[in-house]
């Protein structure tokens, strides 16, 4: 009854329905939790507008050395939690294992690849740096000036849209109640969240409400203001050509110009073409001039592509997070837990996050693998630059 305040109780509610609130929504359940989910268009969102590249070695940066362990993790359960969602649903994922090559296209762009090879080595990390012609053989697309390679065979590849499609279904077919309700609030009694209050002003009463709304999850209100996830959009605009299957045989990186670059080949012949990065608040607009530079960039190095039919420009919103790294785990506030800031990393954090909060919603227990991405590592830090601007 719209503005009833009857209670309906659920053993967890997930606010957000994207790939990371859809996993974790499908593994409690398997765990004999009763679970809602609300979101007004599941599967939408950074989960559609991703490439789906599983690449931690190819991605690892300089002071992520944390979140590397993590992502590894992650692309090692990939293959089984990709195989048990098809089980569960009969859809194929698109998980393909084509490893991924890193390549340089001009002197600048060399010193990056060799400064990144030095730095996977430090960390024990298997790749290969290959010749111009080296590369060329493994991709006879890329460009004739191609300078140098870093082969990760590894880094590996999800559709991210079929995993959206399949999380959805696996939840449902495990009893997931998925509901297109806005979530307007959190409802807290006694400094405990208790339950989620709805768009038509009904609420919902949960053990547990997990916030896994990517970079809206500080819009949802009634989060006390120093539990408030600090995540922010980072706009990424992508562009989906189609050529002939196998005009890439693997996902193909670089650094053009300073600009990093990828394109992921699908079985099928898609080829996804990503991304910038922008601050540019909630705005997901599609620019030419974004759509400009990946051509452009993605040109330098695979000049065919000119060829290939364009099918789609889009521009979606990585949930940014203040050191790139995402936030899993309790909160400050009893009864809320959060699974959001992945930024870059969603698609690839998918398994080891929804297996990780699964486990500590159905046993209380935080596992060891998601302690150091504690959603309350920023409080300190917010304490203090409140004390620096005041
Ligand atoms: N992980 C790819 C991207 O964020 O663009």
């Amino acid at each position: 009854m719209p503005g009833s305040s009857a209670a309906r109780t659920t053993d967890v509610v997930v606010v957000g329905g994207g790939v990371i609130g859809l996993a974790i929504a499908w593994q409690a359940a398997l765990r004999g939790l009763t679970v809602t989910v609300l979101d007004p268009a599941p599967g939408s969102g950074a989960s559609h507008a991703a490439a789906g590249m599983l690449a931690p070695v190819t991605e690892v940066h300089y002071g992520e050395e944390r979140l590397l362990r993590l992502n590894l993790a992650s692309a090692q359960r990939y293959p089984t939690f990709a195989a048990e969602l098809t089980e569960a649903t009969g859809r194929d994922v698109g998980y393909r294992q084509t490893g991924t090559l890193a390549v340089a296209t001009d002197a600048d762009d060399r010193a990056v690849l060799a400064d990144l090879h030095r730095f996977q080595l430090s960390l024990g990390l298997t790749v290969e740096l290959l010749t111009s012609r080296e590369a060329r053989r493994l991709e006879p697309m890329l460009a004739p000036g191609i300078r140098s390679g870093l082969l990760v065979a590894g880094d590996h590849q999800v559709d991210n849209r079929l995993l959206a499609t399949a999380l959805l279904a696996a939840a449902v077919a495990v009893g997931v109640d998925v509901r297109t309700d806005r979530a307007a609030g959190i409802v807290t009694t006694a400094e405990r969240a208790t339950g989620v209050r709805l768009g038509d002003g009904d609420t919902l009463a949960a053990g547990t409400v997990v916030l896994a709304a990517g970079c809206w999850s500080p819009q949802v209100a009634g989060v006390p203001t120093d539990v408030v996830p600090p995540t922010r959009p980072v706009k990424g605009q992508i562009v989906r050509l189609r050529g002939p299957a196998g005009f890439l045989g693997r996902n193909v990186r670089a650094v053009v110009g300073g600009t990093h670059l990828y394109l992921v080949p699908r079985a099928d012949g898609e080829i996804v073409i990503g991304a910038t990065a922008e601050e540019q608040g909630y705005d997901v607009t599609v620019r030419a001039g974004g759509v400009y530079e990946l051509l452009r960039d993605a040109h330098t190095l695979v000049p065919g592509i000119a060829e290939l039919e364009l099918t789609e420009t889009y521009a979606g919103l990585r949930p940014g997070s203040p050191d790139n790294a995402p936030m899993i785990g309790r909160t400050a506030l009893a009864g809320l837990v959060a699974a959001t800031g992945h930024y870059r990393n969603g698609i690839l954090l998918t398994p080891a996050t929804a297996d990780a909060v699964a486990d500590l919603l159905a046993t209380g227990v935080e596992p060891e693998v998601i302690r150091p991405f504690s959603p309350q590592r920023f409080a300190r830090e917010r304490v203090w630059s409140m004390r620096v601007t005041a």
